[in-house]
């Protein structure tokens, strides 16, 4: 027992010298994290919603990273989403997209509730929030809004909720998918919006599939519905097959919702990209 002890520590002390040259690492940018910050002007009740919508945006993307990342090259929802049957470059390109949207670095950038640049008094009712675009880079507007309309993470697949029936976007931490994507660490501002409905998107997936990786709304659909895949209905999900295939004899065809209008009272997301142009689609 003795003996053994002693060996233990020998192994133990040789470990930590061969480890010391790497004491002196220069790790680079020590200004680095990973989170996003709460500005100032958030106030307590602010502060501690976008905490958590924050907690819900890296359970997200840390999940989508991972699946494209377990999943192998032959998986079905990865294929719906990323055609990567026949573009299999995909899936490392989102996996890499997601792996810097939660981990890229986030020095300086922050979520502010003051309206500094006074567009939520503006589009009241209409803007959740927006980029700051030319007017602070790394910044995020959050309105009003969207503590209103925003869902938490645990209501995926909750309340009658669909996959593709409902903006991917209504819930926070997927919303800041989207908002995220506009930091310039994320994917160098490359995130575009090929496809934003998801019936669109599902076919740019099967007949433009170089683009699909870099849709915006491929992205954020493809987060939501791996965590419903994955956490939500565990192997299951919430997708209209599954829905179909439970209800198909005793459901009634469901009146279809109207088409958004720019009149509706469907708050609008707009944002600036770095080039300077607005985009803007109505609420998720
Ligand atoms: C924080 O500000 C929001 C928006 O103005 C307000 O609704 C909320 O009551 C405030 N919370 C506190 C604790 O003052
Ligand atoms: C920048 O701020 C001005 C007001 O100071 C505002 O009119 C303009 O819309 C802002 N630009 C962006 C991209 O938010
Ligand atoms: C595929 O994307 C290219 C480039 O944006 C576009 O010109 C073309 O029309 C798209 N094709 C289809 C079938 O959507």
């Amino acid at each position: 027992m003795k003996t053994f002890t002693t060996l233990a520590t020998l192994v133990i002390s040789s470990a930590f010298t061969r480890a010391a040259p790497f004491d002196h690492a220069e790790w680079v940018n020590p200004d680095y994290i990973a989170r996003m910050s709460i500005h100032e002007s958030c106030n307590a009740t602010q502060t501690i919603q976008l905490e958590k919508a924050l907690d819900d945006f890296e359970r997200f993307s840390h999940n989508a990273q991972s699946y494209l990342q377990r999943a192998g090259t032959e998986d079905e929802l990865i294929d719906k989403y990323f055609g990567s049957s026949s573009n299999p470059e995909n899936q490392p390109v989102a996996a890499g997209i997601f792996a810097s949207l939660s981990d890229g670095d986030k020095a300086g950038a922050s979520l502010r509730c003051d309206d500094p640049d006074g567009l939520c008094a503006l589009y009241d009712g209409y803007y959740a929030g927006h980029h700051r675009g030319t007017n602070g880079t790394l910044e995020t507007v959050i309105c009003d809004l969207s503590y209103e309309t925003r869902k938490p993470i645990e209501q995926v697949c909750a309340l009658g909720h669909l996959v593709p029936d409902d903006q991917a976007g209504k819930f926070w931490g997927i919303d800041l998918i989207h908002r995220f994507s506009h930091l310039p660490i994320v994917a160098g501002g490359s995130v575009g919006h090929a496809a934003d409905e998801y019936e669109t998107l599902i076919d740019l997936a099967k007949n433009n599939a170089s683009e699909a990786a870099w849709n915006m709304k491929t992205l954020q659909y493809f987060a939501l519905d791996a965590w419903a895949h994955t956490f939500a209905v565990p192997g299951v999900g919430c997708d209209e097959y599954a829905d179909s295939a439970d209800q198909s004899k005793s459901t009634p065809t469901p009146t279809p919702e109207p088409e958004p209008s720019p009149t509706d009272d469907a708050p609008l997301l707009c944002h600036t990209h770095a080039n300077g142009e607005e985009h803007c689609t109505t609420a998720e």
